[in-house]
């Protein structure tokens, strides 16, 4: 995608004004603020109907402007060699001596910090002198936006400018992991775990119980496109949209698939869009064929799983 730097400089000049844009990242567009700066991450808030007790993730350029805001281990900087950017997010120890926002991490010690692959969100940040807070820019516990136009459906002109980057190529959240003492995943994501164990050479535990919540992105009912799921269905009911990974040999008009032949990655990527389109196009409720539970599949479970307690 061809960079447009006179949109890039239009959302640099709102969010010098501590106003709130709609960002393009590689997973799902972020609704943005200044990170330092109380009075945009409220906007955020408001925008958003977030929770306040849920924190905000930052998103940084790299780690040497990361260093004023938090400290880091040597697990981080081997998960940052391999996967930064990308669809990976840490949660580290705040400095004592931090600009962040206290709105940002509802007053914890700790981050949540992410570095963007998008080159729109990085030309964006080389530009910026404060990191970026950025949710995903969906109202609180829908499904999220991987597009520009996603992100105007939702919001109208309660936002005031989307920064226009394509379609997401990742098209989940990322993986979040809390790498200060034993590695644990905390929300699964873009990122595969086996590939972070791989490169920690240890296993990383998962910490996905809704009992013990300490990420507010496990909790139930969350991703919802507004309509019931059924998951590993075997039978369709009337009004019901039909959903598989793989293009199926018999297409009726109320079948949709993620994927041409299976690939996890596209089906990824295809997942939200699809979603928010079976709901366009007025079905009651969706009904999910079984998708296998290894790699990206899991995550793709995890989320229609959630979006099933509807
Ligand atoms: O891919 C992504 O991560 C996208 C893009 C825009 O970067 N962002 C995103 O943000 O998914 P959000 O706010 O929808 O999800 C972030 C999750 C929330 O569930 C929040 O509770 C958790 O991160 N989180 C934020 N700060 C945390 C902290 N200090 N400790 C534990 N979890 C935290
Ligand atoms: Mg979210």
């Amino acid at each position: 995608m061809k960079i447009n730097l006179a949109n890039i400089k239009k959302a640099q000049k709102l969010l010098n004004k501590n106003e709130c844009v709609a960002i393009p990242t590689e997973t799902v567009y972020g609704l943005a603020g200044n990170a330092y700066s109380d009075k945009a991450c409220k906007k955020i808030y408001k925008i958003k109907k977030r929770p306040k007790n849920n924190p905000l993730i930052v998103h940084y350029l790299n780690n040497q402007i990361l260093k004023k805001d938090c400290s880091f281990n040597n697990d981080f900087l081997k998960l940052y060699k391999v996967f930064c950017p990308g669809p990976i997010t840490f949660i580290l120890d705040l400095k004592k001596n931090s600009k962040i926002s206290k709105i940002v991490t509802n007053k914890k010690n700790t981050l949540a910090v992410r570095f963007p692959k998008h080159r729109v969100a990085r030309n964006l940040l080389k530009k910026l002198d404060f990191p970026l807070a950025a949710p995903s820019a969906n109202p609180s516990s829908k499904v999220s936006a991987v597009s520009s136009d996603d992100v105007r459906d939702d919001f109208g002109n309660k936002v005031k400018y989307v920064l226009e980057g394509g379609k997401s190529s990742v098209g989940l959240e990322s993986t979040i992991i809390d790498i200060r003492n034993k590695p644990k995943i905390l929300r699964l994501g873009g990122l595969e775990i086996s590939a972070i164990e791989r490169t920690l050479k240890k296993k990383v535990t998962i910490s996905n119980n809704p009992l013990k919540v300490s990420s507010p992105g496990q909790f139930n009912l969350h991703y919802s496109p507004g309509i019931p799921i059924r998951l590993n269905a075997k039978k369709i009911n009337k009004n019901e949209a039909y959903l598989s990974l793989e293009k199926m040999r018999q297409n009726k008009t109320n079948f949709y698939f993620l994927s041409n032949n299976g690939n996890l990655r596209e089906a990824a990527k295809n997942l939200y869009s699809t979603l928010r389109k079976i709901k366009k196009d007025k079905y009651k409720s969706i009904a999910v064929r079984k998708i296998p539970n290894k790699g990206l599949g899991k995550t793709i479970n995890d989320r229609l799983k959630r979006a099933s307690k509807f």
